[in-house]
């Protein structure tokens, strides 16, 4: 079967799905994305990743380029076509086609690509031993809450990770504060139990995962503290995991050199991941996984 991608109104075979090179994505990253997770051919908080996607292109002064309920239909469309149960939803919105130049041009149209794939999500084998992160100095720009297509600092640090043979890499700024890690958020539990991340604001995007593991560990009674840790805490944390479309909860047993605890995966990350992986299921046993 051949892949079909969607590509500014059309379904194209994914082979021959191209775009400009006038398109302002490729020559400034001016485009904002989404990642979304398929689980039982439906996504996981579709209206969530719609909701930030619109607030992404709008930071930007980027149109919306169609309704979130016509860009579900393409969405829908491209999960059947390929016949995806597991894998990702991929959507970018660039600003447009135009002759190169810095400021915005004057009548421009965005442009859209929508992917969906098959593909390993998260695996519980590798939930179950936990993995090891490495660290990188976080050196990309302030504005960290819009999902920009610009991410060489995140496939730098990413691809450092895949050198030291390492799941992901986290993010630590000059004065030692993990705000977060290349493509997932990070979360320690401290000596007294209780669950920390990095609050929202400029310095982080604020995961669709995020939002919903801190729900459901409020729901579950589990002590939650947004506020910034430094690395030094991590490393001397009871637990660590990471959240993400693509990672669910991750726990984190190695940072650098460092084990963390007895080096084997928490109880408060092993829980969370059996919440969030309910919650899943739950969400994609019905097509009101796709309203928005
Ligand atoms: N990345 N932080 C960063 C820098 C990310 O790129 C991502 C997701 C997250 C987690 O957000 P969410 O829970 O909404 O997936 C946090 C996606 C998966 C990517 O770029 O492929």
């Amino acid at each position: 079967m051949s892949h079909v991608a969607y590509v500014n109104g059309r379904y194209t075979p994914h082979r021959e799905a191209v775009v400009s090179i006038d398109d302002r994505a490729t020559q400034f990253a001016d485009a904002a994305y989404e990642v979304t997770c398929v689980w039982s051919g439906r996504p996981v908080d579709h209206a969530g990743h719609m909701t930030r996607l619109a607030r992404s292109l709008s930071e930007l002064s980027i149109a919306m380029p169609m309704s979130p309920a016509a860009l579900t239909v393409i969405c829908r469309e491209l999960v059947s076509r390929n016949r995806v149960n597991r894998g990702i939803i991929y959507i970018q919105v660039s600003r447009g086609i135009a002759p190169r130049a810095h400021a915005f041009p004057a009548r421009v149209k965005p442009s859209v690509i929508v992917t969906a794939r098959g593909g390993a999500g998260p695996s519980d084998a590798v939930a179950e031993m936990g993995v090891k992160v490495t660290t990188a100095e976080d050196i990309r720009w302030k504005r960290r809450d819009i999902k920009a297509t610009g991410l060489l600092p995140n496939v730098l640090a990413r691809q450092a990770a895949s050198a030291a043979k390492a799941y992901e890499s986290l993010l630590v700024t000059p004065d030692g504060v993990v705000t977060e890690a290349s493509a997932s958020n990070a979360w320690m539990v401290a000596a007294d139990g209780s669950l920390i991340t990095h609050p929202t604001g400029n310095d982080i995007l604020a995961g669709i995962t995020r939002a919903t593991i801190l729900k459901l560990a409020r729901e579950a009674g589990i002590p939650v503290t947004e506020r910034a840790f430094t690395l030094k805490e991590a490393l001397a944390a009871r637990e660590m995991f990471l959240s993400g479309t693509t990672t669910f909860v991750m726990p984190v047993v190695q940072i650098g050199e460092t084990t963390i605890a007895n080096g084997a995966p928490g109880s408060v990350a092993r829980d969370l991941r059996e919440r969030y992986a309910a919650y899943v299921a739950q969400q994609t046993s019905t097509d009101a996984a796709w309203n928005v």
